[in-house]
């Protein structure tokens, strides 16, 4: 059972090309993605990575904040790297107003980054600890 719901988001994802998805029991997001991409996809270890999204927010955001968790797949296992607990307002400029929602931002990718496959979970909650959105990643840095 749960290889075939595997094997079906495997297919999904390939053919969506997609990067994301939603967390397993994402419940009440106030966010709804539409898009989500990287430049250039998959990133380059020592240059920037511009990540754009879309979407639409269906309540306001005056305040919140996120989690960030990344793995990094290294000798057959994963291993996590620390946790980023931030201030949703250190990220977009709050009030954030319902309605459609655009977002992009430049990352540098540090030079001393392994190469290799990532994957992380970004969880993000507003005032009245609502979910906003929550979502899964993987991708590879070249
Ligand atoms: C947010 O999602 C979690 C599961 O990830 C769920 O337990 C919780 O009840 C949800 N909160 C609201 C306010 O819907
Ligand atoms: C991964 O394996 C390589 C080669 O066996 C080894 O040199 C390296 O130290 C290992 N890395 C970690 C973090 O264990």
């Amino acid at each position: 059972m749960k290889i075939i719901i595997l094997i079906c988001l495997m297919f999904i994802l390939i053919v969506r090309g997609d990067i994301w998805n939603y967390c397993e029991g994402n419940v009440n997001p106030t966010f709804k993605i539409n898009k989500l991409t990287l430049s250039p996809d998959p990133p380059i270890v020592g240059r920037d990575v511009s990540v754009s999204l879309e979407g639409a927010l269906n309540e306001e955001i005056q305040s919140g904040s996120s989690i960030f968790n990344v793995a990094f797949f290294m000798n057959g296992s994963w291993r996590d790297l620390p946790t980023f607990h931030n201030d949703i307002c250190k990220v977009l400029k709050c009030p954030v107003a319902a309605g459609p929602f655009t977002f992009s931002t430049s990352i540098k990718v540090p030079i001393f980054t392994p190469h290799g496959q990532y994957k992380g979970q970004i969880t993000l909650t507003d005032q009245q600890n609502r979910n906003v959105t929550c979502l899964t990643f993987q991708t590879y840095l070249k």
